[in-house]
């Protein structure tokens, strides 16, 4: 029978733990400190982690959609571009970035954004592009049987509020919308959204009419002024100018150009905030694109 060797183990004997002289304690001491240290650091670390999952979790909707479907669904880009953009952190729900693929939300109630643009979450809401022609009442009835919006919408079931209004007799870019708060603010004066008007008066326009549109010219409501104006072009005792204005008082072009003595013979709106009529027939009808929708959004402060 083979006896264990005596005083096995580190040169102690059995059993005894080691004695540390004074200076082995300090450096014993000093390391553990160093430990403690390094261990809080990276507690801190996690801590934080621990934190953005529960950030994300927040925005899981029980019963929501997919983010990333709702970003397909509103004419973001495919699924998988989506998710690349969701895993760059580049989508906020309700102003928090969401790196989650399978986070959940609401797109009725939730303000989806992509590179803090808004995106037109809710598959209910409708914004459209209308060429309005001369003779249409930018209204959805009327009780004296005259054409109206809706005789231009006969499939668009939802209720569409007008964005503002135009003549009867003024052609050119109206937006219909069912979200409420958007139309609001488009229309409101506070938002002063800059819209565009191509107007044929009786020409030659003299070279001072632009100064005297951007200085003012006086209303019987009070001062109206372009914010941009330019001659498009002249033939034969007509003209084709272009304002931009940034409020919509009633007849307000007319009554300006009237009132600079060049009264106008048709009026076409071309452009509001960043949406352009482009090549939209008289009557015609589009869908404004997700980035357009985001530009409005933007510039109304949404
Ligand atoms: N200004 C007008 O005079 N008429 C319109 O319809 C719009 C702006």
């Amino acid at each position: 029978m083979t006896r264990p060797p005596s005083g096995s183990g580190a040169g102690s004997p059995a059993g005894r733990p080691a004695r540390l002289g004074p200076a082995e304690l300090a450096r014993a001491r000093a390391a553990a400190a160093r430990l403690h240290e390094e261990f809080a650091d990276e507690s801190d670390e996690w801590d934080a982690l621990a934190e953005s999952a529960d950030r994300d979790s927040l925005t899981d909707v029980p019963g929501g959609v997919r983010l990333q479907k709702v970003l397909a669904a509103a004419g973001v880009g495919s699924r998988r571009h989506c998710e690349e953009l969701i895993g760059a952190g580049r989508v906020e729900v309700d102003g928090e970035i969401v790196r989650r693929f399978g986070a959940r939300v609401d797109p009725q109630h939730q303000v989806i954004r992509v590179d803090g643009q808004r995106i037109p979450a809710s598959e209910d809401l409708v914004y459209l592009a209308v060429n309005k022609p001369a003779g249409v009442l930018t209204s959805m009835s009327d009780n004296r049987g005259r054409k109206t919006m809706a005789d231009l919408l006969p499939d668009v079931a939802e209720r569409l509020f007008h964005v503002g209004r135009l003549d009867y007799d003024t052609e050119g870019l109206m937006l219909l919308t069912n979200d409420g708060e958007l139309a609001h603010r488009l229309a409101h004066p506070r938002f002063g959204v800059p819209k565009t008007y191509l107007a044929e008066v009786a020409g030659p326009v003299p070279r001072g009419l632009g100064r005297q549109l951007l200085t003012g010219v006086e209303l019987d409501d009070g001062i109206a002024s372009a914010d941009k104006f330019r001659v498009v072009e002249q033939v034969a005792g007509r003209a084709l100018v272009e304002l931009t204005l940034h409020e919509g008082r009633k007849h307000i072009v007319r009554r300006m150009l009237a009132e600079a003595g060049h009264p106008v013979s048709r009026l076409v709106r071309t452009q509001v905030g960043p949406v352009a009529l482009g090549s939209l027939r008289p009557g015609g009808t589009r869908k404004l694109s997700t980035k357009e929708v985001g530009e409005l959004y933007a510039a109304v402060g949404l």
